[in-house]
């Protein structure tokens, strides 16, 4: 295989001041993307604002000899959102790439430590953010372009992590509008795909991890390494839409959502007595099916139900 370049595209990197980010943002541009380097610049609770974050990660990429520009704006808001989008189009005419990076765990502990605040600090950034973003280019990507690659940023946090709530709920809504959008382009027959990943790397934010595990991190897992499977579904090749991926230590792997073959009662004035004595059968995984979408995880339960022309509707 030829190297994959993105000459003449035009990338978006939220988040892109420093960690993770940066690293997408430089292997995009040194492969020949445009680089809108966004970042607020704030501590990883999301405290405080600092455009020199962004500014030095775009003077940064444009000394190795890429072309990056900075831009300093939240995520959180959909006005800001806009403007992130117009600021590339002013400066380079199209956006072909979007990745959305930018995040913030604001809450650490239980959940009944955790304010009000935090957890909408959480939900902005990450979910609102990525929703925020994915729309100020969803129209420009599926009807003027027909052209695009989204890649947002999930975390394994949703598996749970410990005592938190508000991150992972954060992600895991990440998680669902990627399959949601994905959904969406797949409907209309847009050459615009939607995937996301899990990374894995040290960073500031695993510093919360204490200094022995975040020295670990940084050693086994930095940043570039997470990189190279961002940029795969950045580009034109990108062979899939909809999917997740977990990326870290120079490697990744598929993580899917699957339904087990389960019990299907025929009667269906069934016992709760019966739904225990099933519990093993429904939890074996032998057999699984991963569905496209909730049509598909529907029709699972057949019937002479029209699937299709539910299909359809919800189109
Ligand atoms: P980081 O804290 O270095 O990166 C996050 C960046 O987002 C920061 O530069 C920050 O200034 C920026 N940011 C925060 N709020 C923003 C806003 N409202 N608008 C624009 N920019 C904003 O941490 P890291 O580790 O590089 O994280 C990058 C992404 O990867 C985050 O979404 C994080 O949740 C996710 N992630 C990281 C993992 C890891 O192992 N490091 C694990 C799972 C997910």
């Amino acid at each position: 295989m030829g190297e994959m370049r993105f000459d003449g595209q035009v990338a978006i990197v939220t988040g892109a001041g420093g960690g993770l980010g940066k690293e997408y943002a430089r292997l995009l541009a040194l492969r020949g993307a445009k680089v809108l380097v966004n970042d607020l610049g704030g501590n990883f609770a999301g405290v405080g604002a600092d455009g020199s974050y962004a500014e030095a990660a775009a003077a940064e990429i444009c000394e190795q000899g890429g072309e990056a520009a900075a831009n300093t704006l939240s995520v959180a808001n959909s006005a800001n959102a806009n403007a992130i989008v117009q600021d590339a189009l002013d400066r380079w005419g199209r956006v072909d790439i979007l990745v959305n990076n930018a995040g913030i765990v604001s809450a650490a502990g239980t959940l009944d430590t955790v304010t009000d605040e935090q957890w909408e600090n959480d939900m902005a950034v990450s979910a609102s953010g990525t929703f925020y973003m994915c729309r100020a280019v969803w129209k420009l990507m599926n009807e003027q372009q027909n052209y695009g690659r989204i890649v947002n940023i999930a975390s394994g946090s949703w598996f749970g992590m410990g005592s938190a709530v508000p991150y992972p709920a954060a992600k895991g809504a990440v998680w669902a509008m990627t399959r949601a959008l994905a959904s969406s382009s797949r409907a209309t027959g847009r050459n615009v795909t939607t995937n996301v990943i899990m990374p894995i790397a040290g960073s500031r934010m695993t510093e919360l991890m204490g200094p022995d595990i975040h020295g670990l991190m940084i050693r086994d897992f930095p940043p570039r390494a997470v990189a190279p499977v961002v940029a795969m579904l950045a580009h034109a090749d990108a062979p899939c839409n909809g999917e997740l991926f977990s990326v870290g230590g120079g490697g990744y792997t598929r993580v899917f959502a699957g339904v087990t073959r389960g019990y299907r009662a025929t009667d269906k004035d069934w016992t709760m007595e019966t739904a225990r004595e099933q519990f093993d059968n429904v939890m074996d995984t032998d057999g699984f099916f991963i569905p496209e979408g909730s049509m598909d995880e529907s029709s699972l339960f057949t019937s002479d139900v029209p699937w299709d022309a539910f299909r359809a509707f919800i189109q």
